[in-house]
């Protein structure tokens, strides 16, 4: 298993954005119809740190969910932006290759799957549901690894079928709520029943 497989990938072509800056405060709310998805590559990195900042805060660093992926580049080809009907940035999507290691050591390779992040004025319109169904369309079929993220049940398992169901016994770097670890696959038989979570270290 390689995630050199997850380089950008060419979408359909999309009218080039005028990405230089967020949206203005919405006087209404976006219609997520009109929500459209474009390679996160494209977008200013300093812009979607401008994102992360408005959805998680300042202090978002110290989250364990940073640890779990520290040193690792996110994956381009599952990796999107959804800019709003005038072409700014709404909301982001990144998704990290990371390990689970077992109590024997073997690595088993998975697909962390977030930050998702919609800027909060525009929250509750549909992008973040656009974001990550973008992410979770691009898995390639042929190696599909698990997904496992830190987040709301309520929200990740309600739309997309995450559950903190076989994470029971893994472990993290850092504090984590074990409700919140998540893990999204077709057959749960070949998950580890322990582990540790971490960066993938190809
Ligand atoms: C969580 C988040 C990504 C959801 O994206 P969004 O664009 O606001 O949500 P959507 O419009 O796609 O979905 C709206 C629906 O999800 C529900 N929902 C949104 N956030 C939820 C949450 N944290 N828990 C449970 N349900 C949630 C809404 O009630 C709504 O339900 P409805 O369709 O029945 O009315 C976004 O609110 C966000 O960026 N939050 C701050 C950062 C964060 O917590 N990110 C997730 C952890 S990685």
């Amino acid at each position: 298993m390689h995630f050199s497989q997850y380089k950008p990938r060419r979408l359909p072509p999309a009218p080039r954005p005028a990405i230089g800056a967020l949206p203005p405060p919405p006087a209404t709310k976006a219609c997520p119809a009109l929500a459209n998805l474009i390679p996160l590559a494209d977008i200013d990195p300093a812009l979607i740190e401008e994102v992360l900042d408005a959805a998680f805060g300042p202090d978002r660093f110290a989250r364990t969910a940073y640890k779990v992926r520290e040193g690792t580049e996110w994956l381009p080809g599952l990796s999107f932006a959804a800019l709003d009907e005038g072409d700014h940035l709404a909301g982001t999507i990144q998704c990290w290759p990371v390990a689970l290691t077992d109590a024997a050591g073997r690595r088993h390779p998975m697909i962390m799957v977030g930050p998702v992040a919609v800027l909060p004025g525009l929250q509750g319109t549909g992008f973040g549901k656009a974001l990550v169904t973008a992410s979770l369309t691009a898995i390639d079929p042929r190696a599909p690894l698990p997904q496992v993220m830190i987040g709301d049940a309520d929200y990740y398992g309600r739309f997309f079928g995450f559950s903190a169901a076989n994470t029971g016994g893994w472990r993290l770097p850092g504090p984590w709520d074990p409700a919140r670890l998540l893990v999204r696959t077709a057959n749960p038989a070949i998950l580890p029943t322990e582990g540790m979570l971490g960066p993938w270290r190809g």
